[in-house]
């Protein structure tokens, strides 16, 4: 079966008290059962991980390579800051799409940069929940035209 690797980055383990007004009120917890609701019907399986650490991101994605047919990631915070996890996913000879629960484009200046977005497949951003039910399918379909 197609295994993908789902990486949410730093503070997501705090989704549904933090920020509720540019977050909303949904918890990690039901955005990983969205998930695996999803990849069970399209015969996938999830490994889901949240990390606050950028090193243990950069382990995860360096080791993604042999286990894995593409990764889903929310760097969060990471995506304005981190060159190390770009050059991981960089490194990294599978697909990986990049999600954000709030568009990063109409926050604060600071979130308009992506430095992960020239190195994946692509990015979906604003939709809550559904960025990352829409990032796993967009996933999905990468994963089958490179078959
Ligand atoms: C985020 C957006 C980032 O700017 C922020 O640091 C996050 C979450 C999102 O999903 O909207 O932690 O990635």
């Amino acid at each position: 079966m197609v295994k993908i690797l789902v990486v949410h980055g730093p503070n997501l383990n705090l989704l549904g008290t933090r920020e509720p007004d540019v977050y909303g009120e949904v918890t990690i917890k039901q955005i990983n059962q969205a998930l695996k609701e999803k990849a069970s019907k399209k015969n996938v399986q999830l490994n889901i991980v949240q990390s606050n650490h950028e090193g243990e991101i950069v382990d995860l994605i360096g080791k993604a390579t042999d286990n894995y047919a593409g990764i889903l990631i929310n760097p969060a915070a990471y995506t304005h800051t981190s060159v190390a996890i770009r050059d991981a996913l960089s490194a990294s000879k599978i697909p990986a799409v990049e999600v954000h629960l709030s568009n990063i484009y109409a926050r604060e200046e600071f979130r308009h940069t992506s430095v992960i977005a020239p190195v994946v497949k692509g990015q979906i951003s604003g939709f809550g929940l559904q960025s990352y039910i829409l990032g796993l399918e967009a996933l999905i379909e990468t994963l089958k035209s490179r078959q």
